[in-house]
């Protein structure tokens, strides 16, 4: 982190507000700048001092004994937070700001504040369930406030269920994520980015398909990485098991001509085009509009050849950086510069398909970077996320 970051922690009345006390450690251990604001609630379960100790700064309690400090410290707070966390928050705090109530100093600041605020509630199961909390989460979260999700177990009133606060490392990494997503540079602004993820299936009749190993992983954290530095992406997916990532338009589509044809809608209006799917080269030549039914003989299938999809986006390519993947398990470079010339690419990115750690279903990979000048950019192991960040830099060439 370049420069020192704020973060505002306000804390309400739970019991949870003891965690808040390892959040805020932790935050300073990142160097962080915190402060903190406590409901006088608050106060009833940790005090102050203990906050002020961890946190080196003056905790605020109460807006009103100084009404002149009150004036100077809501906005200043509000104006210096580069990120607003409330750790734990009650199903008050969450109700008061979902409806513009702003009557003690952390919801007044709250209300004040311009930076991103998250929410980490902690509650009873019931009153978590309520559909009032419910309603009130949903509506803050349309007006982009951000929200940790509980956890389930053994809450303080004895009850067991959904409601416990979420873990004290889960809601500081939430917190440096945020920190994260505002240093990022958003190099990609005004770029639309079309990509494509995950496999494509060839049905054999309306029951059976055969389909690959790929899970989506890369595609997905090309998608994210490239909503975060500021484009509009839309991405079109097989299927897979993953989350939407934030602020992107997903299409999702079953086999290679869905996927084409999405694609082609798209192509003409893209300024980068990354297929990163896994796409069935074959589809079942005689596609059985009924279940196929078992009899004493074997089964042959015949397959014929699919659509190259990005063969075709190759050819129909103008202004577009496009960029390919190629899953390789041997003469890997040789085999992916081929497909450059095959597929008129910019860049491609080779993997080696064979190694256990990296490549299909794996969080990490480790890829080859081929432009169509012959440029090979080799990578080390690394998260498919930093890969993601990778690619992008080196298409606009920030390395
Ligand atoms: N691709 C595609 N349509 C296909 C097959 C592949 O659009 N029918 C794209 C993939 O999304 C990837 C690139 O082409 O970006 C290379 O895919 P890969 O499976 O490595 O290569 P193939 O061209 O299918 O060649 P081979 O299977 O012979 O290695």
């Amino acid at each position: 982190m370049n420069n020192k970051k704020c973060v505002c922690v306000g804390v309400t009345g739970g019991i949870a507000a003891y965690k808040a006390l390892e959040v805020v450690s932790k935050l300073k251990k990142h160097n962080i700048d915190v402060n903190v604001i406590m409901t006088n609630s608050a106060t009833k379960f940790v005090t102050p001092l203990s906050f002020q100790s961890l946190s080196q700064n003056m905790v605020v309690t109460d807006m009103f004994a100084e009404p002149k400090a009150f004036e100077i410290q809501h906005i200043s707070l509000a104006k210096k937070a580069d990120i607003f966390l409330i750790v734990p928050a009650t199903a008050n705090i969450i109700g008061k700001i979902a409806n513009g109530i702003a009557d003690d100093m952390l919801s007044t600041t709250i209300m004040a504040t311009k930076s991103k605020v998250i929410f980490a509630p902690a509650m009873n199961t019931n009153m978590f369930q309520n559909k009032i909390v419910q309603d009130n989460i949903k509506k803050l979260e349309g007006y982009g406030y951000k929200f940790i999700q509980p956890t389930s177990g053994r809450l303080a009133c004895g009850d067991t269920g959904e409601g416990k606060l979420a873990d004290v490392d889960t809601i500081v990494n939430k917190v440096l994520e945020e920190i994260n997503n505002l240093d990022t540079n958003k190099d990609l602004m005004g770029k639309k980015v079309l990509i494509s993820a995950g496999p494509t299936i060839a049905p054999i009749d309306p029951v059976r398909y055969l389909t690959n190993r790929s899970t989506g992983k890369m595609g997905y954290a090309i998608a994210e990485e490239a909503a975060r530095r500021g484009a509009e992406v839309i991405l079109v997916s097989g299927p897979t098991n993953l989350e939407k990532p934030n602020c992107v338009k997903v299409i999702n589509v079953l086999t290679n001509e869905e996927m084409k044809n999405v694609l082609l809608d798209y192509f003409n209006d893209s300024d980068i085009v990354i297929k990163a799917a896994a796409v069935a080269d074959y589809k079942i030549k005689n596609y059985s509009i009924e279940k196929i039914k078992k009899t004493e003989e074997d089964l042959t299938l015949t397959f014929e050849r699919d659509n190259d999809i990005l063969k075709i986006l190759g050819e129909k390519k103008t202004n577009q950086i496009l960029v390919g993947f190629a899953a390789e398990s041997n003469n890997i470079v040789e085999n992916a510069k081929r497909k450059i010339k095959d597929k008129n690419l910019d860049y491609i990115v080779a993997n080696d398909i064979t190694s256990a750690d990296t490549g299909f279903g794996s969080d990490n990979n480790k890829v080859i970077i081929i432009s169509k000048d012959g440029e090979e950019i080799y990578l080390d192991k690394m998260s498919k996320k930093e890969v993601a960040s990778r690619i992008f830099d080196i298409i606009l060439r920030k390395r």
